[in-house]
């Protein structure tokens, strides 16, 4: 597989903010200074990630709403214990939650915490952990990943099975942990059966059950059902909890849901480089994005936006769907020259390269209109060639 998820070059960096940089000469000071150029300052959709779009308004407002006074840091302070309740409410009581800056500590230090050096961790081939982390888990983790072929981003326990035989001997890493993410890399969603299915096989082999939850709301959306559904009461272990990705300026969380697990994860956390002194503000972005139903009306309008794309994308000539559309992402085989017209105006990531197959993504923020025009640009770009 050609995953080129990173192979941004330069000049789509620059479409992908919208801003052009262009470096200016200061005779005076003989410093050059960066100025976004004013051709390029308005901000573009690019259905590239939902890690590109902005922080959703009740976000900047809880941010800016604890932004008063001194209070302790480090995470002893009132707004973070508010929001570790809000974590109970969707999670149920029997939670452990802490908060880190980014997706992959929240999935290094959280796989951290249950696993030994001679341990292995069993995931998909697509896996975040194992494709887009920079052997961050192979590195701080000291473990082994054994992957998985998926055609859907899924792994079952079938192809699970081959992999634990390894179990008590002593010349082959012993699995530990089973990795999945909902929705999955490839925008699919486990059912909750389908989930509990994989923690029961792991726990029969005294395997733990870690979820990669970076979309998580999207996959509760899809699914219509509460975040504790396909998680706690399914299995789950140990869960890295996405907000970023949906509407959030930073933060995730890492959660246990069983407290006798996290004995020592305080100091994982800080040994990680992860424990925010000014704790205050990724607490007011959770407590927010969990209130009022934010997280699942963000994620369903995401979704909606995902599906209409696909839904428009069908009736453009010699483009092909490649996966079912159940959360926020678009995976279509789109012919070469198309896409090379077409990154021209949008920033997108190829996904396969020798399949000419793209992702694209919707967000919190993206509008029918949005929608609309890339499609018009999309079928503009068929009816040239
Ligand atoms: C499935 C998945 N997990 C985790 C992450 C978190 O990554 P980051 O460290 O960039 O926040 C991402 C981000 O792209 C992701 O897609």
């Amino acid at each position: 597989m050609a995953y080129t998820k990173g192979e941004a070059i330069k000049d789509d960096v620059i479409r992908e903010s919208g801003i052009r940089v262009s470096a200016t000469e200061d005779r005076g000071s003989r410093k050059r200074i960066n100025r976004p150029s004013k051709k390029l300052q308005k901000p573009l959709i690019s259905f590239a990630s939902d890690n590109n779009a902005g922080v959703h308004p009740n976000i900047l407002s809880a941010i800016n709403s604890v932004n008063q006074g001194h209070v302790i840091s480090y995470g002893d302070d009132i707004f973070t214990q508010s929001a570790v309740k809000k974590f109970e409410e969707h999670f149920g009581k029997d939670v452990e939650v802490y908060f880190v800056f980014n997706g992959t500590a929240a999935n290094v230090l959280g796989l951290s915490a249950v696993v030994e050096p001679f341990n292995s961790v069993i995931c998909s081939e697509v896996a975040h952990i194992d494709k887009d982390e920079c052997c961050a888990p192979e590195r701080f983790i000291g473990c082994k990943l054994v992957t998985i072929p998926t055609k859907d981003g899924k792994i079952r326990v079938e192809q699970i099975k081959e992999h634990i035989h390894s179990l008590g001997n002593q010349h082959r890493a012993q699995p530990k942990v089973i990795s999945i993410t909902q929705a999955t890399e490839l925008g699919t969603v486990y059912k909750p059966e389908e989930i509990k299915v994989i923690a029961d096989f792991a726990h029969k082999n005294q395997l733990f059950l870690h979820m990669d939850g970076a979309r998580l709301s999207n996959a509760a959306a899809s699914l219509n059902v509460k975040l504790k559904q396909i998680t706690a009461d399914v299995g789950v272990d140990v869960l890295s909890f996405g907000g970023t990705k949906n509407g959030m300026m930073f933060g995730e969380a890492v959660i246990f849901f069983k407290r006798k697990l996290p004995e020592n994860f305080k100091y994982i956390r800080k040994q990680g480089m992860q424990l925010a002194s000014k704790m205050r503000f990724i607490s007011a972005q959770f407590e927010a994005l969990l209130s009022n139903n934010l997280w699942l009306k963000n994620a369903k309008h995401a979704n909606e936006m995902a599906r209409l794309l696909a839904r428009k994308i069908e009736e453009v000539p010699d483009t092909k769907i490649t996966q079912e559309v159940e959360a926020n992402a678009v995976f279509a085989i789109v012919p070469p020259k198309y896409v090379s017209l077409l990154r021209e105006k949008y920033f997108f990531y190829m996904w396969n390269r020798e399949k000419s197959e793209v992702r694209w993504m919707a967000s919190f923020d993206t509008t029918k209109e949005d929608v609309k025009k890339f499609v018009n640009v999309i079928e503009k770009t068929a009816r040239s060639i």
